[in-house]
């Protein structure tokens, strides 16, 4: 990917240094040095109508002046160049959007993977708590009506599964059972709750998932 966005801008930069612009332009049979300059040359992008003046105006530089005396005066050849300027300044516009794109969808993707860690992780930690607390009264998913009584646990939304222990923590929930309970809900602190929510959650993804 690094390497692909490399090569991608080398070759635009590459394609704006060869549309360099060359012309020719002449004037023939001139006789003097001192208006050459101001004099319409014929050919190339001078179309007998602009003059070295008027090409440098236009951004043009003389890059070779050929003179060959005649009976008359003289034959003036020029080669003007020019930089695709024209050119350059769009390039360099997608180019700098291509690159703010691509740090925007970089930094989209470092926090989607940062979610997805901590996701994980939160997961991984409920997992284990789950496994050693709740998991012989509750079932292996949180599919089970602990006692009879209590609800089954992954069918819960977060704030519901919040209330339900702090409840139990406080004396203030009770489905008949509540003191079976009420040892387990005093181990979790806040962080605890959602860890093992997001495993339980976890799981039921992966249910979903398969049964796709
Ligand atoms: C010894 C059995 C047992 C264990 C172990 C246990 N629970 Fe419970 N749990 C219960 C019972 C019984 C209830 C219902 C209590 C009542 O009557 O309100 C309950 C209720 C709950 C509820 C509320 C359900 C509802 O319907 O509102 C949640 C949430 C819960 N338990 C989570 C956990 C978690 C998380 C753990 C592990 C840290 C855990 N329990 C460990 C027996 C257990």
């Amino acid at each position: 990917m690094k390497l692909l966005s490399s090569i991608a801008l080398t070759s635009i930069l590459t394609a704006t240094i060869a549309t360099a612009q060359t012309t020719m332009c002449f004037k023939e049979n001139h006789n003097s040095m001192t208006t050459i300059e101001t004099t319409a040359l014929s050919g190339g992008e001078c179309q007998n109508q602009k003059s070295v003046q008027d090409m440098k105006k236009e951004g043009w530089s003389v890059a070779d002046i050929n003179i060959d005396k005649t009976k008359n005066g003289a034959n003036y050849i020029y080669i003007f160049k020019k930089e695709e300027l024209k050119l350059s300044s769009i390039d360099e516009k997608a180019l700098e959007e291509k690159i703010l794109n691509r740090l925007e969808e970089r930094k989209k993707q470092e926090i989607a993977t940062k979610k997805k860690e901590a996701y994980i992780r939160k997961s991984k930690s409920g997992e284990k708590l789950y496994n050693n607390k709740c998991i012989s009264c509750h079932g292996k998913n949180g599919e089970l009506k602990a006692r009879g009584v209590s609800r089954p646990i992954n069918s819960l939304n977060l704030q519901d599964f919040t209330l339900s222990i702090r409840g139990y923590n406080n004396g203030d929930y009770d489905r008949g059972m509540a003191f079976v309970m009420k040892p387990y809900a005093t181990l979790m602190n806040d962080k605890d709750i959602k860890n093992v929510y997001v495993y339980l959650r976890s799981l039921k993804e992966k249910t979903t998932e398969e049964n796709k």
